[in-house]
Order: C-alpha cells, then structure tokens, then sequence
C-alpha cells in the first residue's frame, strides 16, 4: 500500500479521469491474462488529501523511512509470500559477509550493480564491439560507479531510498546515457512506465518533456507518484489531452486507446522496459508501429524486455494458459533500424535466472 499526498486540485483532476470516457475505453487486446488480474487487483482510493494504493505494482515503488517496518508487517500478514524472498535476502547477506556471493546461482541486485560497473569476472565482462562497455560508461557524468554512490545521489536528489528496482532502472539510465546526447532530446515517450521510476531518474536529470503511455489505473499510480516527486512540474492526465499533442510540457499521460494523438516525427526517445513481454502480440505490433510513426528521424528506441515469457494469470502453474508466448527476438523490428546495443541484460543474469534482452536502436526513416 502507497500513500501520495497531493494538492486538492490535482486530486479532483484525477478523480476526473477515473469518471471519464478516457478512463474505461481501452481495446480489449490492451489488457492480457496477467494484466486483466493486475487491474482487478489493484486500488487506487482518493481521499480529499491523498491518493492510496495498492496492488503488486506498487512494489517498486521507492521505499520512505518507515518502509523496514511496513515490510516486517508485511512478512507477518502474508509469511507464505514473503518468507522465501526473505530467506533469499538473509542468505545472500550472508554470503556477502563471507565474501562468496559470485559463487551463487544469483547474486544481491547490490553486488550485481558493483560487479557489472567494476568490470569483474563474474559479470563475464567481454570487450567486444558487440557489448556495452562499462569501463567507458562509468566516464560518463552523473555515472555512479557503485551502489553506494547511486544511495547517496538518489537520496540527495529525491529524498527518498533507493530500492533493488531502482538499482536496476539506474543501470538501463547508464545504459541509455552512454548511447545518447541528452542535449538532443526534447520529447520521451515511455510506454508502460509502472510508478514512474524510470521517468523520475531521467526527470530529475535531464529535464525533459515526457508522454506516458499505460493503462487507465496504473497511469493513476504513476500520476500520484511523479507529481508528488515534482509538484512544480505541470502534468496533462488522459482526459485533458487535446488533438493533436503540440506543446507537451512536463508530463502528459495517455491510455493504450489515445497513442494516435502523438504527432508524426515528435519523439525523440522512446522506452520500454519490463513490459512488452507482459503483453499480447496484437498490442506490441501496434506499438512498434508507433514508434516507427512518431520517432523524428534519428531518434532511439531504448528496449529491456524478457527473452520469452506467457503473460498469464497467477494460476498458470496449475491451468493451461492460452496467451501464447512472447519472445524478444520475434518483435517486429525494423530492420532499416541501426542497432547500437543489443545484448543480453548483464545485470540481469547476475540477479535472476530468466534472461533478459536489452536493445538500442537508432531510428532510421
Ligand atoms: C511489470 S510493469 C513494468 C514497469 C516498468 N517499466 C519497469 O521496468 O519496472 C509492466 C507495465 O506495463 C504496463 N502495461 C501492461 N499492458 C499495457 C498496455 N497494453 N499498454 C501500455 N502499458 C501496459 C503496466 O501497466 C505496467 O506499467
């Protein structure tokens, strides 16, 4: 559960929204198996001083001060959930201690981040036209070359703690950063952005005009979340956004039915991470498709998506799903596209046991 105090104007906005036409028309090929359960599963309550939450998405949202104490509750109400995670943490603690974690099968996202940036062994680091190379990104400003680093700058600029998912989502900026002239960006389009985590890195850094695109009730975590991070910044929910985008100052939110209101030629980076994989073929073909239409000529195209995963509901260890299985290396992508990165996350494969893909394109029209 998540709480965002916000300004009883930005409030009524969004209580707006969950009224508007914007809010309930989305094609049916928007919402998988695993994503129809996520909405039915989430809430988004707004009170006259603030929004709550809940729902697994909000798990990564950036934890605040008494953020120990709402895991140890949640460990007592659901043991069965957290217990095994928990264990997991303890145990790579341990192995940590004894200086012996690379020997196991995964590492801390910690020692994960510290052993890719640093170059060492165990993230199999090959010097290779072909791969990223961390040594070079680490020159780059506003780099941290270590967790430790990455805490301070976070909470500095924030005021907030950094979390395993952060740790993550500051490895793909690096990436980026080390692809790109932030100078050249005006416009991001990031598609299915979860809370916001990505976009409030590159926000907080580069300050960039941003569209969102998500579904109605995850776009309300991912308002709550960015306006309450930036409350100077001026925000456009779905409902208020007008045809055709001209001027998109600050955040403009939009669901999977309003992505023909962004002009032809208008962005200059798109992104998608952790969320292509979730969705059915229908849905990601269109959105290759937009990409195609609304990037400006040499603009890029950031990608981290599982290599194959079946977006099903929670009970597909025990029924059959009929999603069929989403594979990176069967996107339709353009081949007139120059490819700058394209690599499996080695990040990634220190932290868990599913590959996955990462992928830089430069847009070629
Ligand atoms: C697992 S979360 C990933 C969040 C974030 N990008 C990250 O890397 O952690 C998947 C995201 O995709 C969004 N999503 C799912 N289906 C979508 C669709 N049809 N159109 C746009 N976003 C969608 C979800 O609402 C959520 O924000």
């Amino acid at each position: 559960m998540h709480e965002f105090i916000l300004p009883k104007e930005i409030l009524q906005r969004m209580r707006d929204f969950r009224g508007s036409r914007q809010a309930r028309d989305i094609p049916d090929y928007s919402l998988s198996e695993y994503w129809q359960y996520e909405t039915d599963n989430m809430s988004i309550d707004i009170l006259p001083d603030r929004v709550i939450t809940s729902g697994s998405l909000g798990y990564y949202v950036p934890p605040g001060k008494w953020d120990l104490f709402v895991k140890i509750r949640k460990l007592l109400k659901n043991p069965k959930w957290y217990l095994p995670i928990a264990q997991k943490k303890l145990f790579q603690k341990f192995a940590q201690l004894m200086g012996a974690e690379e020997f196991m099968a995964t590492m801390s996202t910690s020692a994960a981040y510290d052993a890719v940036m640093n170059h060492c062994d165990v993230s199999d680091p090959d010097l290779s036209p072909f791969r990223i190379n961390f040594l070079d990104l680490k020159k780059n400003l506003g780099v941290a070359s270590n967790v430790r680093e990455l805490a301070e700058q976070y909470t500095q600029k924030t005021g907030l703690n950094l979390s395993d998912h952060l740790i993550v989502t500051y490895y793909q900026f690096n990436i980026i950063s080390g692809l790109i002239d932030w100078n050249e960006i005006k416009t991001v389009l990031e598609i299915g952005p979860g809370n916001g985590n990505l976009a409030s890195i590159i926000y907080s850094n580069h300050q960039k005009n941003f569209i969102v695109v998500d579904l109605p009730n995850t776009l309300c975590l991912s308002m709550a979340f960015l306006s309450n991070l930036f409350p100077d910044v001026k925000i456009t929910m779905p409902h208020e956004a007008k045809t055709p985008l001209s001027e998109n100052k600050g955040f403009t939110f939009l669901t999977p039915d309003q992505i023909h209101l962004i002009p032809d030629d208008f962005i200059d980076l798109s992104i998608n991470t952790s969320s292509f994989q979730e969705m059915k073929k229908e849905q990601i073909e269109e959105y290759f498709e937009l990409i195609e239409r609304t990037s400006r000529n040499g603009g890029y195209f950031y990608t981290r998506n599982r290599a194959e995963k079946i977006p099903g509901g929670p009970e597909i260890s025990s029924e059959i799903s009929n999603e069929p299985v989403i594979r990176f290396s069967e996107f339709p992508w353009d081949p007139k596209n120059r490819v700058l990165a394209y690599e499996i996350c080695r990040l990634g494969r220190l932290v868990q046991r599913d590959n996955m893909f990462i992928k830089m394109e430069q847009i070629i029209k």
